[in-house]
């Protein structure tokens, strides 16, 4: 079996011929072992606490990027020039509205109805609108579709979760202005209205652009994941998303941002307090978990957390006022960094555990956390469905360990036994 060198010090030992060469399958429960493919997107050091896509480290781009620029960086592999940037700016314009007949969906959804389901439905239907781009075999019949579906994704995504929270809140629509960068859209479709236009404020248009900038891409995570093993079998782009978008909502992976803030209201309003807390997380008779604490490749402090921490800490210094789940969330913390069971276990707040507070501080509500997160990992998830797709990947089909009965029979109802 072969030895390949990534980079970085990475090396993978090619098991693709072993059940031809020995009759054997690997195991390995949750992939925490397999690499299924070799990618040149993003990279993460979860000893050390790096990550960098494109090579770039993710504190220069936060600091420096907004997140189209980042979005076309990870998409087309380099940091755009003037005229790619402008290009990409306009296309993200162009087709930044939704289907005036898509509009309707919204009217015949329950204004309660939770924020990623209404996400993952609209993305599918976008499919339903837009699907001549796709020749027999799933392939994009030009360049050209694909670039303009990459665009709609990225620009519509944003359409749509304005779009539901204004039902939601049952104002009308406030339509994308092609005057407007994508951040300051973006808060102006949720927060404008026909009494009460929105002031847009450049400290939190660069809070967005950064939060969205950090969720941009962290390699082959569990949404990621799903939207190449989805989109391997050739099925549509729209439809790769939509699945993606369904596994990140749930709490283990994306979802679990809106289940920190809810943690940190239960020991606010006094439900629960911090010990007790941490006692039933750390119970193996429970089933619960801190949220936002612990991650599969981080071992260390998550360097997103540690970025999003900051502007949090600044805020307070700045505002010299305490949001009390902020100041919950750093006594967690504390006690968390010097507690056995999660030291030996290294386990720290990863990036859900305080991008909440920030998204609290933008006026998004807690039921839409998750949708932010959606709409940051949109140019990863793409960029890493073209990257497989350019690779020509085969279809994913993991093997499976069969432990169920060997050989039985079918047995007619009146002899049957519990
Ligand atoms: N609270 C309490 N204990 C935990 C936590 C937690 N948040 N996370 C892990 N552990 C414990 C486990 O019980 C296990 O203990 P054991 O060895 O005594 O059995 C050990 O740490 C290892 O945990 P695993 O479940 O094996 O780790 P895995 O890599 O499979 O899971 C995950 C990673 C899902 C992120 C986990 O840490 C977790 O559930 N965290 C809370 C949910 C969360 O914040 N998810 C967001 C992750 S970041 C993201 O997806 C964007």
């Amino acid at each position: 079996m072969e030895i390949i060198k990534g980079s970085n010090g990475n090396y993978g030992l090619d098991i693709s011929n072993l059940r031809a060469q020995t009759g054997l399958i690997t195991y390995d429960p949750g992939y925490q072992n397999t690499s299924a493919y070799k990618s040149a997107i993003s990279f993460v050091d979860g000893q050390q606490g790096i990550l960098r896509y494109r090579g770039i480290p993710i504190e220069e781009l936060a600091n420096h990027s907004t997140f189209v620029e980042t979005a076309y960086l990870l998409i087309y592999g380099h940091l755009p020039t003037k005229n790619e940037l402008s290009v990409f700016s306009n296309y993200l314009n162009e087709y930044s509205l939704l289907h005036e007949d898509m509009i309707h969906f919204f009217h015949n959804i329950p204004q309660q109805a939770h924020p990623m389901a209404t996400l993952s439905m609209m993305i599918n239907s976008l499919s339903i609108f837009y699907q001549d781009v796709f020749d027999l075999e799933g392939q994009f019949t030009q360049n050209e579709s694909l670039d303009i579906t990459i665009a709609r994704l990225i620009s519509t995504i944003r359409t749509i979760a304005a779009f539901s929270y204004k039902k939601f809140k049952g104002e009308p629509f406030v339509y994308p202005r092609p005057d407007l960068r994508y951040c300051a859209n973006f808060l102006n479709m949720m927060f404008a209205n026909p009494v009460k236009p929105y002031e847009i404020d450049e400290e939190y248009v660069k809070l967005l652009n950064v939060l969205l900038i950090l969720h941009a891409d962290h390699e082959q995570n569990c949404s990621t994941s799903t939207v190449k093993l989805v989109g391997s079998s050739r099925v549509n782009l729209y439809a790769s998303i939509c699945a993606g978008i369904c596994a990140l909502w749930g709490p283990l992976h994306g979802g679990a941002n809106q289940k920190v803030i809810e943690m940190l209201h239960w020991i606010h309003q006094g439900k629960i307090p911090v010990t007790e807390i941490l006692e039933k997380a750390k119970s193996k008779s429970e089933s619960f978990r801190l949220m936002g604490v612990g991650h599969r490749v981080y071992k260390t402090y998550d360097p997103r957390a540690a970025i999003i921490r900051n502007i949090c800490m600044k805020k307070l210094i700045k505002n010299k006022k305490l949001d009390p789940l902020l100041e919950i969330a750093l006594e967690l913390e504390e006690r968390i960094l010097h507690d056995d069971y999660f030291v030996e276990r290294r386990l720290y707040p990863n990036v859900d555990f305080y991008s909440g507070l920030v998204y609290r501080l933008l006026g998004i509500p807690t039921n839409m956390f998750t949708v932010m997160f959606a709409i940051g990992r949109m140019p990863g998830w793409i960029a890493q469905w073209k990257e497989m797709r350019d690779d020509n990947s085969r279809i994913g089909r993991p093997r499976q360990l069969y432990i169920g009965a060997e050989e039985a029979h079918y047995i007619p109802m009146e002899e049957r036994r519990i």
